[in-house]
């Protein structure tokens, strides 16, 4: 008799959705990902390679339907930027803008953010990191699944280099307080706002789709900002 060989299920902080998609979303998915979509390989990537040149590099998480990445890359020319999101709709709307403001500075990764950042980004190399109004998972029996947690604090100080960023923002006060939490008590981070807590809005973030809707709702936003020792 065999023996039976545990199998331990990862828990992800996102449920895959097929989505609807646009035709001009699946379009930018078909047509445009061989030019700049990174696939997901266990291999570390080089960046002046993938970029074409040295210059710092940013991660945005979760990038939703890319209101930030596509705004922030385009204000940063100089800068390198890499969204990462397993949403097909985002990745497409992501992927036409990037085609139609001619921007050679981001490329994009389709895969859970947690892995990609363990097997393909090498260590300090990040400028800085953003997560912006990660999944809430404000149920007692899901909140295992949510992204911030002390692991995945620990994740971001390998990769972050000395001085980097990590910005977060969410609307769900009982996470922005896990995530304070969690980064006050890495000794790998400093928080920058003035009383160990919560900042002003990160002046940089746009409002995305996501925010209006919590705007409508009356929700408030918790913005962090965090420095790699
Ligand atoms: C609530 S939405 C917010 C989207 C966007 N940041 C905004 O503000 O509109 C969270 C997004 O994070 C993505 N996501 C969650 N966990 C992820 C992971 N581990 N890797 C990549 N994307 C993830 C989801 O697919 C979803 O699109």
């Amino acid at each position: 008799m065999t023996e039976d060989i545990p199998f331990k299920r990862k828990i992800r902080s996102f449920v895959r959705r097929s989505g609807r998609m646009t035709a001009s979303q699946k379009r930018g998915l078909e047509e445009l990902w061989p030019l700049f979509g990174i696939e997901f390989r266990d291999s570390i990537l080089d960046f002046t390679t993938v970029f074409g040149r040295a210059a710092p590099t940013n991660i945005e998480i979760g990038f939703g339907m890319a209101e930030n990445l596509i705004a922030v890359a385009k204000a940063r020319p100089d800068e390198n930027f890499i969204g990462i999101e397993v949403h097909d709709p985002g990745i497409g709307n992501a992927l036409n803008q990037i085609e139609e403001f001619n921007l050679s500075n981001i490329r994009v990764i389709k895969h859970d953010a947690v892995e990609v950042l363990k097997r393909q980004i090498s260590p300090h190399s990040l400028n800085s990191v953003c997560i912006f109004f990660p999944d809430p998972w404000h149920k007692n029996k899901h909140q295992k699944r949510r992204l911030i947690n002390a692991e995945f604090a620990d994740l971001l100080a390998t990769k972050i280099k000395k001085d980097g960023h990590i910005y977060l923002a969410t609307d769900w006060q009982d996470y922005a307080e896990q995530m304070l939490n969690v980064l006050n008590n890495n000794s790998h981070f400093n928080n920058l706002s003035e009383h160990n807590a919560y900042c002003e809005r990160i002046e940089f973030r746009s409002l995305t789709k996501f925010e209006k809707r919590g705007q409508r709702l009356g929700h408030g936003v918790w913005e962090l900002i965090f420095q790699r020792t």
